[in-house]
């Protein structure tokens, strides 16, 4: 593996899931593959999980972690080639990288859409510049569009699930993925990069459920079932993913904030026992009603503690292909 970006850097899912599975079970077997290795992660939007798990996954590995918030700290970073610098922008990735690349022998970073424009959020620039310029390994910590560390550990959180317990074991689970309300305009990318994992991974009934006019990109939903009816999808549903995303088609808006598509233990009855999983942070009894985040059926914990072993193993995978 090169880069980290998106399902399409991985050719076999299910030996990166039990490679992270391998570091839950021993987190240190591979204390001396990163030795005198470092990696720079690079924050232009704020973030608990993804950072903390990265910086955990790489000491894990023996690497050195090196956290830099650029957003908040370093130099505002232009990322239009051509550009002229005359507004607020101080550096351009195409001096900036090369730099982190000599630094560092790993980079990751996350930059968030605008949500103002869907061809330049989709066009996925940020990412892309950072691949050109900086000449090494380049992971994602979330994008414009995907959040494909956040996948990996929802499929090694669904597989973990079914393999403890008996009746999963050889059973195509049903996994529904369904928008729930929020007060700000989120960005696309848990929803597009979920659907793509699991689509990808080919093993479930997938269906994801969401009020009309949300409709994701097909690049990413091709594949999944789609339905409106919130209560009719979550029949026999063995996972529910809740997530809110702005709207697609007309890009960044939110259209409804219905409190009928927060998931509540009425319509949940209605699921196979479901297992709920969100990719927090969660606004409570928004999204998701606290008898749902705090129930025995809430496996956000689990999941949210898989980033480390899902980071581990796509650097284990790096560090192993690029020496
Ligand atoms: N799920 C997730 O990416 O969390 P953070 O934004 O806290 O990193």
């Amino acid at each position: 593996m090169r880069n980290f970006t998106s399902v399409h850097d991985v050719t076999d899912m299910d030996a990166l899931v039990q490679t992270a599975l391998g570091y839950k079970a021993d987190p240190f077997k591979d204390k001396v593959l990163g030795t005198n290795k470092r990696i720079g992660c690079l924050f232009l939007n704020p973030s608990m999980r993804t950072r903390l798990s990265t910086q955990i996954a790489a000491q894990n590995l023996g690497m050195e972690a090196i956290i830099f918030n650029v957003g908040n700290e370093g130099w505002a970073l232009e990322f239009e080639d051509e550009a002229i610098m005359s507004g607020s922008t101080v550096e351009h990735v195409k001096d900036a990288a090369p730099i982190f690349g000599n630094y560092f022998d790993i980079l990751a970073i996350r930059t968030f859409p605008s949500l103002k424009n869907r061809e330049d959020d989709y066009s996925e620039l940020y990412i892309k510049q950072i691949i050109k310029y900086a000449g090494i390994p380049v992971v994602s910590l979330e994008s414009s569009t995907l959040h494909p560390l956040q996948s990996l550990t929802d499929i090694i959180t669904i597989q973990e699930t079914l393999l403890n317990s008996p009746a999963g074991i050889g059973r195509k689970p049903k996994i529904v993925l369904t928008w729930a309300p929020h007060v700000k305009p989120l960005p696309q990318c848990v929803a597009n990069s979920f659907a793509q994992w699991v689509n990808a991974w080919g093993k479930a009934d997938f269906v994801i459920t969401h009020p009309e006019d949300y409709e994701l990109s097909e690049e990413f939903t091709k594949g999944a079932s789609i339905t409106h009816n919130q209560e009719e999808a979550l029949k026999g549903a063995d996972f529910v993913y809740v997530k809110n995303w702005s709207t697609y088609n007309d890009y960044g808006k939110i259209y409804t904030n219905d409190p009928k598509w927060m998931l509540k233990h009425k319509r949940w009855v209605h699921t196979n026992n479901a297992k709920i999983m969100h990719c927090l942070p969660v606004r409570r009894n928004v999204e998701l009603s606290d008898e749902m985040l705090d129930g025995s059926m809430s496996i956000v914990t689990q999941q949210a503690s898989n980033r480390v072993w899902a980071a581990q193993a796509v650097l284990s995978e790096i560090l192993k292909s690029n020496g």
